[in-house]
């Protein structure tokens, strides 16, 4: 059984879209990020114009979702879909989908917490499909993606999973059971 070294952390989680006026706090965000965070996100080294990424991750547009978790006003973690270019309404081309959260806060639910209100947010923009590119390495995401009960939905590829779910598949799982956790976050 694993061990947790809890954070003393007793203010709550807000989480909301992310508007252009949270561009620095997600370029900061990215910078925070260490070696290790950076490689298991970005597949290499961060991007090198982090300004160019947080303005993206920031567009209030149709192709564009992101949703932020703040602790006490600080942004600590973001979670981003963005649609194909080519993407037609009542097309079912899925959207991929990214996390992230501070070193210091991961392991809190936070990531968690953030997929499941993407997800939401997803359906809620009649997105029907979503993937995602996790590396092997990846247990904490792994381990996320199995707490959801979507392991049914990975495809090994040598040292990449593709994740590539049907959102109307996963609601009807979730309303026949409780196989997918909708953990509180506990800090
Ligand atoms: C992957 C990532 C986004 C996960 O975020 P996170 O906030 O750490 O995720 P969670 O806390 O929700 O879940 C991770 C672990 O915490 C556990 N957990 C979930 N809810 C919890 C809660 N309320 N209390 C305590 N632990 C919890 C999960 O079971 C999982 O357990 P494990 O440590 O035994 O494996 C984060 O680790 C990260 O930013 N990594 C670097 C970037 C990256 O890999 N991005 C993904 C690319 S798609």
């Amino acid at each position: 059984m694993k061990t947790r070294t809890p954070h003393a952390v007793t203010t709550g989680v807000v989480v909301r879209s992310l508007r252009p006026t949270d561009r620095d706090d997600v370029q900061s965000l990215h910078e925070r990020m260490d070696q290790h965070d950076a490689y298991l996100r970005f597949f290499g080294a961060r991007p090198k114009h982090l300004e160019d990424l947080a303005e993206s991750l920031c567009l209030q547009d149709p192709r564009h979702c992101a949703l932020g978790a703040f602790i006490g006003g600080i942004l600590v973690g973001v979670a981003n879909y963005v649609s194909p270019a080519h993407q037609l309404d009542n097309d079912s081309t899925p959207v991929e989908f990214a996390l992230v959260v501070d070193h210091e806060y991961q392991s809190h639910g936070i990531g968690t917490m953030l997929l499941t209100r993407l997800v939401d947010a997803a359906r809620a923009h009649g997105i029907e499909r979503m993937t995602a590119e996790v590396l092997a390495q990846n247990t904490l995401m792994l381990e996320v993606i199995r707490d959801r009960g979507w392991a049914h939905a990975l495809r090994r590829d040598g040292t990449t999973l593709h994740l590539d779910l049907d959102l109307d598949l996963d609601e009807d799982a979730q309303a026949d059971g409780p196989s997918a956790r909708r953990r509180p976050v506990v800090m």
